[in-house]
C-alpha cells in the first residue's frame, strides 16, 4: 500500500517486524476497548492480528518522525455490502497512550482523507465512536465530520453498543480544504 506523509509522520505498509511494537500498545488495558476490541493477551495473539491486517491490507501502520517504530494504525475498511456499492468506506484508528493529545491522530486521519476522496475517489468517508469515546469523538469533530446517526455494533465483551456515527463527502472535504 502506498506510504503517506505528513507533517510529523509517515503512514505506512505494516510488516512482521511490527509485532512487538504492536503488542506493546495493543496489550494496554485502556486502549483496544474504547475502539470495541480486547486487549491483546499475549504476543501469539497479536501475531495473528497483525498477520489479518498485513493480508488486508487497508490498515497503515502510524510511525511519528524520525523514527520508524509504530506507535498506532489506522485504516479504511468496507465494512458491509453498503459501502461496497456506494464506494465508501470507514477509518479507524488507534495510537498508543503515550503520544496522546498532541493532535497526532486529526493529522493521521486528515492524510487518510485526502488519500480516499484524492486517489481512491471514494464518495463518502464514515466514522463512529462509541459514546463515552469524547477522545475519538473529539478527532471526527476537529476533522470536520457530520453526525448522521447511531449503529449498534457488537463490543468484544459479546454485549451490544451504541456507535455515534458521522460522514465526510468528498464536497464537504473540498469545502473544508480549499
Ligand atoms: C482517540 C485517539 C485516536 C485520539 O488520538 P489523539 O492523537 O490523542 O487525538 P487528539 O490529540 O486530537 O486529542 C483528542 C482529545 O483527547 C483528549 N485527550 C488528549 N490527551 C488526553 C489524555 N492524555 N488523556 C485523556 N484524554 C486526552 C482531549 O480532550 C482531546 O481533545 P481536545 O484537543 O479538544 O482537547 C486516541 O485517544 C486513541 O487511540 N484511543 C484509543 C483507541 C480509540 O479510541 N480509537 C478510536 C475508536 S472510535
Amino acid at each position: 500500500m502506498k506510504s503517506l506523509e505528513t507533517k510529523r509522520m509517515i503512514l505506512r505498509a505494516l510488516s512482521l517486524e511490527d509485532l512487538e511494537e504492536f503488542n506493546r500498545y495493543a496489550k494496554k488495558p485502556h486502549i483496544g476497548p474504547m475502539a470495541g476490541w480486547a486487549p491483546h493477551t499475549s504476543l501469539e495473539e497479536s501475531r495473528a492480528i497483525l498477520n489479518m491486517m498485513i493480508k488486508e491490507n487497508e490498515v497503515w501502520g502510524i510511525t511519528v518522525k524520525p523514527s520508524p517504530k509504530i506507535v498506532g494504525t489506522i485504516g479504511l475498511h468496507v465494512r458491509n455490502f453498503h459501502n461496497a456499492v456506494l464506494n465508501q468506506k470507514e477509518v479507524g484508528y488507534v495510537i498508543d497512550d503515550v503520544f496522546w493529545g498532541q493532535g497526532l491522530m486529526v493529522e493521521a486521519v486528515k492524510a487518510v482523507l485526502d488519500y480516499a476522496f484524492f486517489e481512491l475517489e471514494l464518495t463518502k468517508v464514515l466514522c463512529g465512536h462509541a459514546k463515552n469515546n469524547l477522545q475519538s469523538k473529539r478527532v471526527i469533530e476537529k476533522c470536520g465530520f457530520t453526525p448522521t446517526g447511531i449503529d449498534l455494533r457488537d463490543h468484544f465483551d459479546g454485549t451490544k453498543i451504541e456507535i455515534l456515527m458521522y460522514e465526510m463527502t468528498i464536497n464537504q472535504y473540498k469545502e473544508l480544504t480549499p
